[in-house]
């Protein structure tokens, strides 16, 4: 279902499309900036509650400077210094983070227009057309991102492209997650499992160090599950540098898998993430300061928390790490899925 979502500041009219599955939840995702607004899921109560952060129209989502349920690219998370080096040419990119670039640098994928291709009551591919040196990245690529709704209440996010030329490609998924309702506060109570063995070092500006380091015995060990925030203040090195975490895990085994699991003891709602890349992101909203959100809800630091899976970060510029230059012609073809549950008793 379509319903208008506000015109941007550029006069473009912004849509929002719905979708629902037979167990009653809900999603939304907008044409402007692909972003996923709503997620829906019913509670041990079986009313249904918001579970992400977002705005109620374009024109949040246009100043948003959070990336609240954003798609990202070309790159998602860092780029070292700025620039980097493929098939013998150097390319320039847009400093947005300190000497380094974040997200893509500039012109954001979540801040445009995409195309619908096609939406029903159970998915929605939207396309975006990036040409050749967009935000200083080479070749014209094709970018589709596939949202769906399964009846098992599982949202799959496809990501699709194909570029003409040698290219960086890292797509990732901005959403941040509070299992007890988007305007519930803090989630530090909620409970993380990551199925990660290791994370990758990385210094004071986030950037990778290339150093791969065993998670055992540190408060970055989420391996059997704890609360979010049970060590976020311990006095460790890597929680100092993110002012919480903000750290790519070496998800554990290759292929498509289980990498982290969320869930809430206010709402019994928990969320299992799966993909087919090798890393992922855990943001805790660290850096939120006083947003207008959906619904009059204002929402503060650590309101909500990411799960990106992405090649690691600063990938271009490690030797050991997987990714992420994709060959002309070649297909960039990776999924990532959030699926939900009442979980009335901690497994
Ligand atoms: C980054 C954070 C950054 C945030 C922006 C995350 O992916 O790792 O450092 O502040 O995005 O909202």
């Amino acid at each position: 279902m379509r319903s208008d979502f506000g015109i941007t500041t550029k006069g473009e009219k912004a849509s929002l499309y719905t979708m629902k599955n037979q167990k009653g939840m809900e999603i939304a995702v907008s044409d402007y900036g692909a972003v996923l607004v709503k997620v829906l899921v019913p509670d041990k109560e079986g009313d249904l509650l918001d579970v992400v952060l977002g705005y109620d129209e374009v024109s949040g989502y246009e100043s948003d400077g959070l990336y609240l349920g954003a798609t990202v690219g070309r790159v998602a998370n860092r780029i070292g210094g700025g620039q980097f080096e493929l098939n013998g040419r150097n390319y320039t990119l847009t400093k947005n983070d300190a000497q380094n670039t974040l997200h893509g640098g500039t012109d954001f994928y979540n801040k445009r227009m995409w195309q619908v291709e096609e939406a029903d009551d159970s998915h929605i591919t939207l396309l975006l057309h990036s040409r050749d040196g967009d935000q200083g990245f080479p070749g014209t690529v094709d970018i589709r991102v596939t949202y769906t709704l399964t009846e098992e209440n599982e949202i799959q996010i496809h990501y699709h492209a194909v570029p003409q030329e040698d290219t960086l490609l890292n797509l990732t998924n901005h959403s941040y997650f509070n299992l007890s309702g988007h305007a519930s506060g803090t989630a530090m109570d909620q409970e993380v499992v990551i199925c990660a063995d290791a994370y990758t070092r990385a210094d004071a500006q986030s950037i990778p160090t290339g150093e791969i380091v065993p998670v055992d015995g540190t408060p970055m060990d989420f391996r059997k599950g704890k609360a979010i925030g049970a060590e976020i203040e311990a006095d460790y090195e890597a929680l100092e540098f993110g002012r919480g975490y903000d750290h790519n895990w070496v998800i554990n085994g290759a292929g498509y898998r289980h990498a982290a699991s969320m869930y809430s003891e206010k709402t019994g709602i928990g969320m299992k993430v799966y993909t087919d890349l090798p890393g992922m992101q855990f943001y805790t909203g660290n850096f939120i300061t006083h947003a207008d959100g959906k619904d009059g809800a204002v929402y503060q630091k650590r309101g909500g928390v990411c799960f990106e899976s992405q090649y690691f970060p600063d990938a271009v510029h490690k030797e050991n790490f997987e990714g992420p230059v994709v060959k002309a012609g070649t297909v960039y073809d990776t999924t990532t899925a959030y699926h939900f549950s009442l979980v009335l008793q901690r497994d």
